[in-house]
This record gives structure tokens, sequence and C-alpha cells, in this order.
């Protein structure tokens, strides 16, 4: 399966997001791969950095569909971290997945890009749907950076809901453990890091089976 982190927005946690999943999957014994298709290569440059066992892919944007192909017929679990930006990486990655996961923080920007986000993923669908009338790609939005001593995830939900979004019902709080592995460790080292992760995962797993 390919599981697609993607959002029209620099910063709502997309390379977070893509880590952990992998991490999660790579803990519980799964093959799984990622796939960086952002041209910072945040995500590649940190695993190095981190001496992460996770194998990663550097993929330029027009070879996405290719990439994930050959990834997909070596590992069971594909998860690819795009650029924040409507990039054709983006509708490519998007045109591939299983599930497209887009990260939101408790944010109006972040809610309105991941509209826009979702709105690819509905027109890739309607594309698919030409050639296989039963052809699905399900998304769903995740609040990211929760912090549940303040309204702004509440209003995040209710726009999210009035641009008709799906957003899934596991939520990953605000952590200073999120914070700090940009400068040291793996996220999921930390205990409660991996309790977010072992719901969402569950949750990923079912938007593809479901
Ligand atoms: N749940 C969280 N709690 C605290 N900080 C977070 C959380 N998720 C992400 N961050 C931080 O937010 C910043 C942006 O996240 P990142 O995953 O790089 O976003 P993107 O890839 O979408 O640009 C990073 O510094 C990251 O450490
Ligand atoms: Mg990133």
């Amino acid at each position: 399966m390919i599981i697609t982190v993607a959002s029209t927005k620099g910063g709502p946690g997309k390379t977070t997001l893509s880590l952990c999943l992998a991490d999660h999957w790579r803990r519980a014994g799964r093959a799984v791969e990622v796939l960086d298709v952002d041209p910072n290569r945040n995500l590649s440059q940190w695993l190095k950095g981190a001496k992460s066992t996770i194998p990663c892919t550097v993929v330029d944007e027009d070879d996405v569909i290719d990439a994930a192909a050959a990834a997909e017929e070596r590992s069971e679990i594909v998860v690819i971290d795009v650029a924040g930006a409507l990039a054709r990486g983006l509708v490519y990655a998007i045109g591939v997945a299983s599930a497209v996961l887009i990260p939101a923080r408790p944010d109006q920007k972040d809610a309105i890009e991941a509209a826009r986000t979702y709105q690819h993923v509905t027109t890739a669908e309607r594309q698919a749907q030409r050639f296989k009338s039963n052809a699905s790609i399900p998304a769903a939005a995740v609040l990211m950076q929760v912090n549940k001593r303040t309204q702004a995830a509440g209003f995040a939900r209710d726009q999210l809901a009035a641009f008709k979004v799906p957003l899934l019902t596991t939520e990953i709080p605000l952590r200073a453990a999120y914070q700090n592995y940009s400068f040291f460790g793996m996220p999921l080292d930390d205990a409660a890091v991996r309790s977010d992760f072992a719901e969402l995962a569950e949750a990923v797993e079912a938007m593809t089976n479901g």
C-alpha cells in the first residue's frame, strides 16, 4: 500500500507524520520504505543523520509514478512525503496513493490548504473513475500540534467540516518530543509519541481497508 502525506502548505507536519508512521511500521516489523519527493530533502537528510534503517529514496517529482511502482514491489508499505506546494509531485503522489493523509495544524491557513489538497484528491479520484467506476482514493485530514487547552482545534474541526474534508478522529498532540527530534533522537523513542502513532497507524490502515 502507498500512503501519501500531502498538503499544499509548508509546515503542517508532513515530514513528521511520514517519519513517525514509517518508524511505527518499521518497529512493528513491517517492510516499510519512504520516498522523499520534497526538493528540500528534509526527510532523507534527517534519516541519514539519525542513521535510521528505514530505506529512503530521493525522487524527482516527475519520477513519482515509476518510483512508487518500484517501491511497492519491494515493500509492503510505502510512505511518500511531498513538498508543501501545489506541484506535479503532489498531484502524482496523490494519483498513486492507497490513502492520502493531509496534516493540518489548528490554524485557518492550514485548514484552507487542507481543503485545497483534498480537492486534488477528489479530482484524481474522478480521473481514475473514468477507467474503473468504483475507483477510490481515501483521504483525511489529521490535526497536528493539538493543544487541548486552547479552542483553536475546535475552530479547525468546524472549518474542515464546513469544507467537507474528512477528518481522522485520532489527533497528534503538541509535544516537545516532536519539536526536539529535529535536533536529536527519533520521535518514537518517546513513549507518548509511540502511543500517538500506534493509534494513528491503525486508523490509516482502516482507511485503506474500508
Ligand atoms: N505534534 C507536534 N508537536 C510539536 N511540534 C511539532 C509537531 N509536529 C510537527 N512539529 C514541528 O513542526 C515543524 C514542522 O514540521 P514538519 O513535519 O517539518 O512539516 P512539513 O514537512 O509539513 O513542512 C517541525 O519543527 C516539527 O518538529
Ligand atoms: Mg517536510
